[in-house]
Formats: structure tokens, C-alpha cells, sequence
């Protein structure tokens, strides 16, 4: 089969014909139809990443069908149409996976391949109104937007900001959000993805490169009583000054790096509880799905390459045109 493969940081993904694997005991073979890329797959190429490994399958995400199972218990899964969950092991904690987490694509062969062999716990139906595109842009995306919004307790009451609206977690939310009845606030650092996120639902949008938005949010929205924030670096002190008091600060990401300072004043004075999450279990994807399907939620598919052009692909996610996700059509 063909896979593109990590060999080095700096290099592009190796395109490559591979031995088909063959599923063992609990697991599902799937023939993938779509792969979506995440912006892990960006900081890996990049030697961002911990634990790299070379000769590894990239891709976390993946929709297909089911061609082979490992047990014979698991043969109702035959010629399913389904989608992976791509965390691995996060144990009986819903608070915290657990130290044997890890994801599908580094350090274990991923979804940048024809097909996969996965534990079956870790598969789950498409959701029927889907196409492939849409099913593979949701797995990662989707279940760490999804817990983010229910650890920030997003209620019809609350006035969300989801901070750098073009990214794959960060329309997702919106999309949570919006369904859940929030007013959402977004930022961007384009125009045209704050038109689309308003198309979404959102209420309003800000360009956080434009100096002093933060002021503007609370003159003419008021208090903010939830921000969900993937980026960090220097805007986050910002983002604490413009938290309502006993607003909740929800932190799934670091794509500008650290932040520069922090005003624990602000934290303990506005009684702000500040949230850090990760992915999310087999019951936070179980209530992702069902989330998606009662309000029917399609993921935003930005643009679709083919698998032999994933380095295209890593290109185009380094540039951060993109609103929503960046998939791959897999023949
Ligand atoms: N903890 C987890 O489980 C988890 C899961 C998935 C992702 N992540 C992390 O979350 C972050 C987003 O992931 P993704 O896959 O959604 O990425 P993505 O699709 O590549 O989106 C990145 C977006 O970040 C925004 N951005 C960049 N610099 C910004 C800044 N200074 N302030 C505000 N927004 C900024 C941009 O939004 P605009 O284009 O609108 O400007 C960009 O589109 C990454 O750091 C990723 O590693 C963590």
C-alpha cells in the first residue's frame, strides 16, 4: 500500500509503498477513504514534537471502511463504514489519560496510508450525514474541541471567545458552541475567516494582530465569561484582562508558544479558573459523535489533496490560509 513517512525533521514525508498490515487480536483493518491532517503533523515534520521516531506513518485522523478483523467476536464490524478515535490508552481516568496515552501517527504508524490496523475500541460509526472528507476532518479536532467546551461548561448563558478562528479545533468549538446556544465572540488574523465564522453563528469577530482589541470585546460585548484559546504566547495576558470575573480560561494549545507573562493578580482576584485539556477519552468521542449527530455539526473542510500530495498539504497548513481542515483524499 501506499503511506507517507516520517524519516527526518526537515524533510518532506517519504511517499512509499509499504507492507499491508495484517489486524491482530482486537483489532479492526480499515481501508481508509480520507485522512485529515492536524497541526501535530506540521510541528512533527517540523522536529516539534516529542519522542520522534523516524520510519514512522504520519496522520492521525482517518475514515474508511472495514475489510478485515483480527477476532472473529468483531465480525459484525465487516464492511462498516467507521471513523478512529486516534488516542491510544487513556486508561479509566476521565480526568487525565493516562502516562501510556499516545496518538496514532508517532510513534505508531498513523493514517497517511491506504489502510490500518486499529483496536476496536478505538473505532466508532461514521455519522451517516458525512461524506468521507467530513468524517476523517472530525476525529482529533472534534473530540478536543468537544471536551474543551464541556471542561469550560459552555452554557446558553455564556459569551464564549474561541481565539485564532481559521484553525481545525477552533471551528470546531465554534460549531459546539453555537449548537449549545452561546453567544460566541471570535479572533483571527483574517477578515474573511471572521465573515465565515459570523456565517457559522459566531456574533462578532476581532483581528488580534490589530492593537487593543481585547478593549473593544468588552465595550461592546461585555463580559466574557468563557474563553477557549489554542494559542498561548504573548496574547494571553490579554486574554485574562478581558476574562469576565469568575470566567473559566480553557487552554488546548500553544501555536504562538509560551505566554510572555501571566498577571496572577488578575487570576486570583477575578477568581478565574484556568483550564488546561487534552484530546479526550472514549466517552468524551462517544458524546462527540452524539453531539454531532443531534445537531447534525459538519466539520469545515478547508481544501482536499491527494495522499501523494500530503506535502502539499503541510504547506498549505504552514502558511495558515486555511479555515477549518486540511484533508486528504485517499484512493
Ligand atoms: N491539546 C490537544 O489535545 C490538542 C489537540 C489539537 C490541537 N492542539 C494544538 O492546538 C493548536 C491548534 O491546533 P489546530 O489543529 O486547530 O491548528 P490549525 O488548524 O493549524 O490552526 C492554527 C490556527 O491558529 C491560529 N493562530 C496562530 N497564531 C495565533 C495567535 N497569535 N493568536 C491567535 N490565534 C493564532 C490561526 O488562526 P487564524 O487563521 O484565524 O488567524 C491558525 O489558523 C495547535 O497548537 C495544536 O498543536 C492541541
Amino acid at each position: 500500500m501506499r503511506a507517507a513517512v516520517f524519516n527526518e525533521p526537515g524533510l518532506p514525508l517519504e511517499l512509499t509503498d509499504r507492507e499491508v498490515s495484517t489486524p491482530q487480536a482486537g483489532e479492526l483493518f480499515i481501508r481508509l477513504k480520507a485522512a485529515a491532517l492536524n497541526r501535530r503533523d506540521y510541528w512533527i515534520t517540523q522536529g516539534m514534537y516529542p519522542g520522534l521516531k523516524s520510519d514512522v506513518i504520519q496522520g492521525s485522523d482517518g475514515a474508511g471502511i472495514v475489510e478485515a478483523v483480527g477476532s472473529t467476536e468483531d465480525a459484525d464490524w465487516l464492511g462498516k463504514e467507521v471513523i478512529i478515535n486516534p488516542g491510544l490508552n487513556w486508561g479509566e481516568d476521565q480526568e487525565v489519560q493516562s502516562t501510556g496515552f499516545h496518538i496514532l501517527g508517532m510513534p505508531q504508524d498513523g493514517t497517511f496510508a491506504q489502510a490500518i490496523s486499529v483496536p476496536v475500541e478505538n473505532v466508532f460509526l461514521k455519522p451517516s450525514h458525512l461524506d468521507w472528507q467530513e468524517a476523517s476532518a472530525l476525529p482529533l479536532a472534534g473530540v478536543t474541541a468537544f471536551r474543551a467546551v464541556t471542561r469550560g461548561q459552555v452554557t446558553a448563558h455564556d459569551t464564549v471567545l474561541i481565539t485564532g478562528i481559521g484553525g481545525g479545533v477552533a471551528t470546531m468549538a465554534l460549531k459546539f458552541c453555537v449548537a449549545l446556544g452561546a453567544k460566541v465572540l471570535v479572533t483571527s488574523s483574517s477578515p474573511e475567516k471572521i465573515e465565515k465564522a459570523v456565517e457559522l453563528g459566531a456574533t462578532a469577530g476581532f483581528l488580534y494582530s490589530e492593537a487593543g482589541w481585547e478593549k473593544r470585546v468588552s465595550r461592546e460585548y461585555g463580559p466574557v465569561s468563557l474563553i477557549l484559546d489554542g494559542a498561548g504566547g504573548p496574547g494571553y495576558f490579554g486574554l485574562l484582562q478581558l476574562a469576565a470575573p469568575g470566567g473559566r480560561v480553557v487552554n488546548y494549545g500553544a501555536t504562538a508558544g509560551a505566554p510572555d507573562k501571566l498577571d496572577l493578580f488578575k487570576v486570583f482576584w477575578k477568581q478565574l479558573r484556568l483550564i488546561g485539556t487534552t484530546m479526550g477519552s472514549s466517552v468524551d468521542f462517544q458524546n462527540m459523535l452524539a453531539c454531532v449527530e443531534e445537531f447534525q455539526i459538519v466539520p469545515s473542510v478547508d481544501t482536499t489533496f491527494s495522499l501523494e500530495t500530503v506535502n502539499q498539504a503541510l504547506q498549505h497548513m504552514q502558511s495558515a490560509s486555511q479555515f477549518g481542515k486540511i484533508v486528504l483524499a485517499v484512493e
